[in-house]
């Protein structure tokens, strides 16, 4: 089995560097946008280089962003050629177009990178959904957001301090606000919902509030009232066409599973008929785990190990989060018009609200933002 590589950064070298081991798969070209002597004959600056090649098969794309890599993957699918891909952000806006012209063409399409990396939670979403109905789906898939929360909370420290930090280690990027703003847990969870529940998603319809506003006297507030802090991503189904999905920081109480993961580290759970309640917990980024994703997909291309490709999400489900109800913490330099308990104590106004629909205060905070930039807000588990 030979490749095309469409990238090789942090990812693509990871999967460059685990296929150099192995004779049976096998990197034929590498897509790139400047020169890589390094590379010698391999690398090349034209993608028809790679469609035309007739050697290659299966082509791995991990450039990022939405375009070209879109129109990569759709035209070498109709070579048709196999993809495997690690771009959730693209998936969660074209998992459909996708994976429907991997049918039509007979070719497979491998998404184990986009969410979870190496744990492999995606893979065993694939399984358990062919023969369990899933409920539910829930926990951290952003490491960056997990470290910065965790630290801030180990050791008290400022929110922009520790993210400089994370950006210096390589745990965050130069632009972090795809992680910090809640839009790469979204796109995660937009991509696992479509596979769990069996319609696809429009990640446009799921509310996401991120962490980019919040302090270290939050966080103080937060440990005075016995809660710790994570991001985490929530999706319910309600009936056939009806689903619940929604990202924001959430406060736990000691003794919650989401509180044990530290550092980078993700922790998902999942909630079958059959099965009850499942974790998967490990290292969700990086380049050795993501490449470990990507390279078994490529193991399952090999052994034309089809899951997804046979039996793929159909139809479109409404997202309704007014029936997920949870109290709410909130500070805002605004009058809050909901019933809520004021916090004594400090210099912003804080506040523990009655409990209130998720899509109520969303809606909420998207116009207190208005007023005040600085607004925090985080759901109360229990
Ligand atoms: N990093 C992770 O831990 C992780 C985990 C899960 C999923 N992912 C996903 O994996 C994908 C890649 O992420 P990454 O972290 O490896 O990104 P990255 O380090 O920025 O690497 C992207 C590579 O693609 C190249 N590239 C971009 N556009 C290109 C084009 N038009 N033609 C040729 N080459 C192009 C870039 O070239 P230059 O070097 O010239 O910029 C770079 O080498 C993304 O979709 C990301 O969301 C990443």
């Amino acid at each position: 089995m030979k490749i095309g590589l469409l990238g090789i950064g942090t990812v693509g070298s990871g999967v460059f560097s685990h296929l150099s081991d192995r004779e049976d798969i096998t990197v034929g070209k590498i897509l790139v946008r400047r020169e890589r002597p390094d590379l010698g004959d391999l690398a090349t600056f034209h993608i028809e280089d790679i469609l035309n090649d007739p050697e290659i098969d299966t082509v791995v794309e991990v450039m990022g962003g939405m375009e070209p890599a879109f129109e990569y993957m759709m035209r070498a699918i109709r070579a048709g050629k196999n993809v495997a891909t690690a771009n959730k952000l693209l998936l969660s806006y074209h998992l459909e177009d996708l994976l429907t012209a991997a049918r039509e063409y007979g070719v497979q399409f491998k998404i184990d990178a986009s969410v979870g990396g190496g744990i492999p939670y995606l893979f065993n979403l694939m399984r358990s959904r062919r023969t369990d109905t899933i409920r539910s789906l829930f926990g951290i898939v952003n490491g960056t957001t997990n470290l910065i929360l965790d630290t801030m909370q180990t050791h008290g420290s400022d929110f922009d301090d520790v993210l400089a930090q994370a950006q210096r280690a390589g745990y965050a990027e130069a632009d972090p606000s795809a992680d910090i703003d809640g839009i790469d847990s979204l796109s995660k969870l937009c991509i696992s919902a479509s596979v769990a529940f069996g319609k696809y998603v429009n990640p446009e319809h799921i509310s996401v509030f991120g962490i980019r506003n919040i302090t270290r006297e939050d966080i103080h507030q937060f440990k005075k009232l016995g809660y710790v802090c994570r991001l985490l991503v929530r999706a319910e189904r309600i009936d056939d066409d009806h689903i619940s999905a929604f990202v924001e920081p959430t406060l736990l109480g000691p003794g919650e599973p989401e509180t044990t993961a530290r550092r980078n580290d993700n922790l998902i759970g999942l909630v079958g008929t059959y099965t009850g309640q499942q974790y998967f917990y490990g290292q969700g980024v990086g380049n050795d785990p993501t490449a470990f994703a990507v390279v078994s997909g490529l193991a399952d291309i090999r052994d034309n190990f089809r899951l997804l490709e046979n039996d793929p999400p159909s139809g479109r489900f409404i997202v309704d989060n007014s029936h997920i109800m949870h109290r709410y913490y909130v500070r805002t330099t605004s009058r809050l018009s909901i019933p809520a308990e004021k916090l004594r104590g400090g210099e912003s106004n804080r506040y523990i609200t009655a409990p209130m629909p998720v899509d109520r205060m969303h809606a909420l905070a998207a116009s207190l933002r208005m007023r005040d930039p600085g607004l925090f807000i985080a759901g109360i588990r229990g």
